[in-house]
């Protein structure tokens, strides 16, 4: 284990539905430390480089229309074991199929609007934290 960083970014569904505050308390409380922050809405552009990987999947315009229609709050985050570790608290992909007491099973609507995005390895973490962050804006 190694204290590292993570990037997650609170989706719109979850602003919308007004749990900014309770995620944000869950993920603190969770012993994670917020080194960046701000409340920002993606462009298609945007979202459309965010998700490349995704392009050929059959939810890409699916996922990149809900990313975009409405604000996000963006973070990077910094624990031991932080990848793992915030992919435990927000849980499966699904809601129906996370845990409980996970941050989807509690906020997220459906497999589609989620509630929240953790990154899924150390650099991708990295690679998606300077997307949305310059290093003037990491503390
Ligand atoms: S993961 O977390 O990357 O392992 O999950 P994965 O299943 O590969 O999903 C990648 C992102 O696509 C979103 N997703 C979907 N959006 C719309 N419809 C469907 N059916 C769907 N399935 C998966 C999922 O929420 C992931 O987004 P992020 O922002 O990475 O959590």
């Amino acid at each position: 284990m190694s204290t590292n960083r993570t990037f997650t970014m609170i989706k719109p569904d979850a602003v919308e539905n007004g749990h900014i505050g309770a995620i944000l308390e869950k993920i603190t409380a969770s012993g994670f430390k917020i080194v960046a922050m701000k409340y920002t809405q993606l462009s298609l552009r945007d979202a459309q480089e965010f998700y490349g990987i995704h392009r050929e999947r059959p939810f890409f315009g699916e996922l990149v229309e809900f990313m975009t229609r409405g604000p996000i709050v963006a973070a990077i985050l910094e624990k031991e074991n932080a990848v793992e570790d915030f992919r435990a608290l927000i849980g499966a992909t699904n809601p129906a199929e996370a845990a409980e007491g996970t941050i989807r099973k509690l906020f997220a609507t459906d497999i589609a609007e989620n509630a929240v995005h953790g990154s899924d390895s150390d650099e991708n973490a990295a690679i998606e934290g300077a997307f949305h962050f310059s290093g003037r804006e990491i503390y």
